[in-house]
Order: C-alpha cells, then sequence, then structure tokens
C-alpha cells in the first residue's frame, strides 16, 4: 500500500549545510521505498536552496504555515503564494504549536481556501489536548473539521489531507494506540462525509504524533492511515532513514 510521509523539520536544523545532509539522507531513503511518498517541510528560509539543490521527483516540498494573504503588511509571516513561488507543493495547516500561537479555526479555514486556490495540498492539521470521559473531544476536532472545509469546493475537497495529532501524543514519548486511531479515522471519515457528501471518501487521513521507526508501521496497518505526520524523528538523519525503510514494505 502507498503511504504518505510528511516529514515535519519544525524549527531544525540550525544550519543550512545540515539541512542539506538531512535532506540527502531523505532522498537517499525515498529512492529506495518505491511505495512511499515523502513531502519535506523544512524552515522556510531552507526552502528554496534546498528545491534548487534537488534534481530528483520522488520528494516533494511543503510549509510548516503560510499566511492567506497573497501579499500586503505582515511583517515575519510568508503568504501561501510566496511558498508556491519558492517550490511548495503542499503546506500545513493548523498544526497545533501553531494553535498554540494563536491560530484559529477561522484562520485555518481561510488558509485551506488559500492553499486550494493556488493549487497547493492543504494538510489540515487536527486534534484535541485532552480527552474527557463524555467524548467532547470529538465535539472539539468535528470543529475544527467544519471550519477547515467550509469554504472547499465540492470537487476540491478529496484534495485536503487531515493529519489528526492529539496534542498530548505530540512530543510525548508514546504514540496514540493504533487501535484507538482507527476509531478516530472512523470519525474523521463520517464526519467529513456530513459535512461534505460522499466526496469525502477520497480525503487521505493520516496520523502524527511520536512517530519513530518502531511504532510507524503498526500505525499504518491498524490504524486505517493513509501516511504519518512525522516530527522529531523527521529532522535526524538515521532516525528518518530507519523510518522510511521500515514502512516501505507496509
Ligand atoms: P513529533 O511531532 O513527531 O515530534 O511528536 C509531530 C508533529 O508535531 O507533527
Amino acid at each position: 500500500m502507498k503511504s504518505l510521509l510528511i516529514a515535519n523539520w519544525k524549527m531544525n536544523p540550525l544550519t543550512l549545510h545540515e539541512a542539506q545532509k538531512l535532506l540527502e539522507s531523505t532522498v537517499k531513503a525515498s529512492n529506495a521505498a518505491r511505495e512511499v511518498s515523502v513531502i519535506i517541510a523544512p524552515p522556510a528560509l531552507y526552502l528554496i536552496p534546498l528545491r534548487a539543490g534537488y534534481r530528483g521527483k520522488k520528494v516533494a516540498f511543503g510549509v510548516q504555515n503560510a499566511h492567506f494573504e497573497n501579499t500586503g503588511s505582515f511583517t515575519g509571516e510568508i503568504s501561501m503564494e510566496e511558498a508556491r513561488n519558492a517550490g511548495a507543493s503542499h503546506a500545513i495547516i493548523g498544526h497545533a504549536e501553531r494553535r498554540a500561537m494563536g491560530e484559529s479555526n477561522e484562520d485555518t479555514r481561510k488558509k485551506v481556501a488559500a492553499a486550494l486556490s493556488l493549487n497547493i495540498v492543504p494538510i489540515l492539521c487536527v486534534g484535541e489536548k485532552a480527552r474527557g470521559y463524555e467524548g467532547e473531544h470529538l465535539i472539539f476536532i468535528k470543529e475544527q473539521l467544519r471550519a477547515g472545509f467550509s469554504d472547499v469546493a465540492p470537487g476540491k475537497v478529496a484534495r485536503v489531507i487531515v493529519a489528526y495529532e492529539p496534542i498530548w501524543a505530540i512530543g510525548a514519548e508514546e504514540a496514540m494506540n493504533p487501535r484507538d486511531m482507527h476509531e478516530m479515522a472512523i470519525f474523521i471519515r463520517k464526519t467529513l462525509v456530513e459535512l461534505c457528501s460522499e466526496k469525502a471518501m477520497g480525503v487521505r487521513i493520516l496520523y502524527g504524533g511520536s512517530i519513530d521507526e518502531g511504532n510507524a508501521v503498526a500505525m499504518i496497518r491498524q490504524g486505517d492511515v493513509a501516511g504519518l505526520l512525522v516530527g522529531r524523528a523527521s529532522a535526524r538523519k538515521e532516525k528518518i532513514t530507519q523510518l522510511i525503510r521500515a514502512i516501505k514494505e507496509v
């Protein structure tokens, strides 16, 4: 089965030279894994030089965040259009760490729409801080999905990728249990079909949060996911190589 791997480097590594080395290792591993599609989201500063130095077709590039306005007075931001012009084909939207810095559901709605209008594939991140006994987290996720998809035309629904990342499993010691992810994937699919009709059957659902070479295979096999969004393990050469190797024949 084909798996999608989003390498979210976050604020790593510290130099362009190290970023080039990390790209090299990631490319090498992914060239040997025909069934794995890899999308690298480096710090935006490195996007242009990394893109320019990469001659292959196997790996695609994305940004970790971008503004929904095309241009203007937004100090410190980069726009979706600038990202596209720099070579990004994907954009992570609404990552938990961005939401913690103030990004709202309303922002994600505009960002998903901006990305699609430029032919960038949006990777909409959703996930709850904690789980309650009453299933409040399901209402929370539903709301994040509703906002993110509200401006998506029916014909474009299946272009959006949803990454479920429970905040309690991001940067943690352990990933979520794959069986619980399976249940969540069913819930997300059902919610999307309610919101966007049967077109939502084409949406790819990923899992993110403390994935590494040890738990990736089980998550893909039992979690009912089309792939993984990986933070820490994607920013270390040995780890990402082992991870890609591990999932190449799942
Ligand atoms: P992690 O991060 O793999 O380091 O837990 C995942 C993410 O935040 O996307």
